[in-house]
């Protein structure tokens, strides 16, 4: 650790004064990471492009979308902007950092290059082939007919996966040859997800528990934070279809030490020396998407931001102030900073609206977050919803993330499902098994 004085000089912005943060993005992942960096005592003013009804109480909303990238970096000149920091995935694939950079500013994420880490599964998977970095045996196709051809060979279950990004949705595992090459007509031929489809990857279908491991890195350190396991189906017992998560707790039980340390050594180093060595340093939040199987721990994805809803219960869990990790990160000092972790546990429950992730209503009023935020321990992060006539409506599929830390995850589980029992909107619908697993 540097001494504090020093911490202050070079922390603060370059006015001198506290800093005015940028959070790019409106889901309970931004409304997390403005959580945690409102308790920086470096910060003074926060705002969120787009933010969310939840958002608006601890920053101002800023009505941008994540996406426009023109008006973000215009936004954050003229309102001399000291930091921002980029929550979802599209705007980092558009280069949104390169354009902050540009022009002088100071923005956590990784560049566009580096990004490609998750931007292109073809690019990941080459990736990690190339520096022995354990995943799922595959191969890439560059057209349907070589897939189709493929696929006459191959033993069942196997998994189609879009190159690029396809909101949760490019990732087919088929049963059988009929729906592998059903998924690979759709993906490549009837381009249900355009450009993203224009290659493919086919690999090898595994099984096991999958564990999901966020970290700073600064494109030379790397520090993993705790582990954390989400449910990705609709209903109990993982049953229904894939939404974007219904519910994640942290850590997980099956992340031993040794586990961790097999990790570090044979996957999170080598993936970001293997980024430097192809010139695309890493700088930002590389989460691996990982998976138990019995030959061992293997990669089954990457992503180049924080995910959601597994910030909810991982950022919960950090001690001390984020801003200064942000800071280390940007300055490539990553490894001179100590990043240390609540010996508890969190868990987050979604609550989602009726007929999610399919077909919903919006607009309906939700009762109860204050009494549910009275409950110890208990925090509500909105992901759908919106302000109206100073009442909190729901927005989006999945609407708050009601969120617990306990001393265990028992604790933790009793807790969080304390809150859900206090809020209440019309056609409400969450699982009630988050954590058991
Ligand atoms: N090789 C595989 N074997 C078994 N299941 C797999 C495999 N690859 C992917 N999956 C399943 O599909 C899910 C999504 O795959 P992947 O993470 O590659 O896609 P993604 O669209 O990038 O996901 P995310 O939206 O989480 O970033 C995984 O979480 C896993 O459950
Ligand atoms: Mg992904």
């Amino acid at each position: 650790m540097l001494p504090y004085p020093f911490m202050l000089t070079t922390l603060q912005s370059k006015r001198g004064e506290v800093m005015k943060v940028l959070v790019v993005g409106g889901g309970g992942r931004e409304h997390t990471l403005v959580w945690k960096i409102s308790q920086s005592p470096l910060v003074d003013k926060i705002y969120c492009a787009p933010g969310n009804g939840g958002i608006a109480a601890l920053a101002e909303c800023v009505d941008i979308s994540a996406t426009d990238i023109d008006n973000l970096v215009k936004f954050a000149v003229d309102n001399q902007i000291d930091l921002t920091v980029v929550g979802p995935d599209d705007p980092l694939m558009m280069g949104i950092v390169d354009a902050f950079e540009a022009k002088g500013l100071r923005v956590f994420g990784p560049n566009q290059n580096a990004a490609l880490i998750e931007g292109s599964k073809v690019f990941s998977k080459n990736l990690m082939k190339k520096y022995g970095i354990p995943t799922a045996t595959y191969e890439v196709f560059e057209n349907s007919k070589d897939a189709v051809e493929y696929l006459k060979n191959v033993s069942y279950p196997t998994v189609v996966k879009a190159e690029g990004l396809a909101l949760g949705k490019g990732v087919i595992i088929a049963q059988n040859y009929d729906e592998a090459v059903k998924a690979v007509k759709e993906i490549m031929e009837d381009k249900v997800f355009g450009q993203a489809g224009n290659r493919i990857v086919i690999e090898e279908f595994l099984v096991g528990q999958e564990i999901s491991v966020l970290s700073f890195t600064d494109g030379n350190t790397i520090v993993p934070m705790v582990s954390a396991q989400d449910h990705k189906r609709a209903f109990d017992n993982d049953e229904g279809l894939n939404t974007g998560g219904m519910g994640t707790f942290s850590p997980s039980r099956i992340y031993t030490p040794e586990i961790a340390d097999y990790c570090m050594e044979k996957i999170f180093k080598p993936t970001v020396q293997a980024m430097k060595q192809e010139g695309r340093k890493f700088k930002g939040i590389l989460y691996f998407g990982l998976i138990q199987t019995k030959e061992g721990i293997k990669v089954l994805e990457y992503n180049a931001r924080f995910g959601d809803p597994e910030t909810q219960v991982v950022l919960p869990r950090l001690k001390g102030d984020i801003v200064e990790i942000f800071n280390a990160v940007i300055d490539e000092r990553l490894s001179d900073v100590e990043v240390e972790w609540e010996d508890n546990a969190a868990v987050c429950v979604v609550m989602a609206s009726g007929g999610y992730p399919v077909k919903y209503e919006k607009g309906y009023t939700i009762a109860g977050i204050e009494d549910a935020e009275a409950i110890e321990g208990v925090t509500v992060f909105h992901a759908g919803t919106k302000l109206v006539n100073n009442k909190i409506v729901t927005a989006g599929g999945r609407v708050l993330g009601v969120t617990a830390v306990g001393s265990d995850l028992d604790q933790a589980i009793k807790t969080a499902y304390a809150g859900v029992n206090k809020i209440y909107f019309k056609d409400m619908h969450y699982r009630k098994d988050i954590g058991i697993k």
